[in-house]
């Protein structure tokens, strides 16, 4: 495990780059040279999804050569989660695509580094409100340098989630159902539209209750952001034996720390789990 200056001086070097690829990212909608285009037919990406991935991982690869790399865009081999030799950096280049090619200003570059499968540095940068998660393992959390700490939420009945929808449609039924059950026995529901955003807001407090299956550039960073912040992170159905508990994005559930074991009997009872 690296030292707690090695990791402070990673997780400056994960922010420089989630600031120079959110500054690329807000010019090229700002000049209106937005291209878009989709991969397996449903997902949309636009060419800035493209540059910022390559800018962050040409950056990482030329610092770190060693270390491996988990992208969205470029590298997305989701079999790195489970080797657990060399360190890890997972990066969404922008989570919010959609936001972005409708002019949502909820987007965010997400940029997160593990060892032995554990995340021990995460940024999470806004750039369009100009907002940046950051945390260290062990070191705490802010936004834009303030500390940052969860809504304190007690009741799901006076607690506001998040949740998202895949790309895809074919397996919606489940979904619906713990919607249904959550929207009867929580406060209301916003749908922001991305993931890594989601879980940084309930890490200071804007929203009590995240959960989601999604995949590790999504959360990787927010995740421990969240978990820095005094927020409960965890999963409502099992993680498979051995592999990376923080990178395992099947089931998510994230919030306030009193709320976390009764929603998570509200998402297992509506999945057909208990
Ligand atoms: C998406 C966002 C969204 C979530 C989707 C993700 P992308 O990421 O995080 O909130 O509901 O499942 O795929 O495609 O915008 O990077
Ligand atoms: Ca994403
Ligand atoms: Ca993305």
């Amino acid at each position: 495990m690296s030292d707690p200056n090695t990791l402070q001086t990673i997780t400056d070097f994960a922010e420089q780059l989630a600031v120079e690829a959110g500054d690329l990212v807000r010019r090229e909608r700002d000049q209106n040279t937005l291209r878009t285009d989709y991969k397996q037919q449903t997902e949309l990406v636009t060419h800035a999804d493209v540059m910022a991935d390559e800018f962050i991982t040409g950056a990482i690869r030329e610092r770190f050569p060693d270390h491996r790399i988990l992208s969205e865009e470029s590298m997305p081999d989701l079999s790195q989660a489970e080797e657990l030799e060399t360190p890890l950096w997972i990066v969404d280049p922008i989570d919010g695509t959609v936001n972005y090619a409708y002019g949502h200003p909820q987007v965010a570059v997400s940029i997160a580094y593990a060892e032995n499968g554990q995340v021990q540095a995460g940024v999470v940068h806004a750039p369009f409100p100009g907002e940046t998660f950051r945390a260290t393992r062990g070191e705490g959390a802010t936004l834009n340098g303030q500390a940052i700490a969860h809504s304190g939420a007690t009741v799901p009945r006076q607690s506001l989630f998040a949740t998202g929808f895949p790309y895809t449609k074919d397996n919606l039924a489940p979904l619906v159902d713990r919607l249904n059950a959550m929207i009867h026995q929580c406060r209301d529901l916003r749908r922001i539209g991305s993931a890594a955003l989601d879980i940084c807001w309930v890490a200071c407090g804007r929203l009590d209750i995240y959960y989601e299956t999604v995949s590790p550039w999504d959360f990787a960073a927010a995740r421990l952001i969240a978990l820095e912040a005094g927020a409960r992170a965890g999963h409502f159905g099992d993680v498979p034996r051995g592999y990376p508990e923080d990178l395992w994005g099947q089931d998510i559930l994230i919030s306030a720390p009193a709320v976390w074991e009764p929603v998570r009997s509200i998402l297992r009872s509506a999945s057909g789990y208990d």
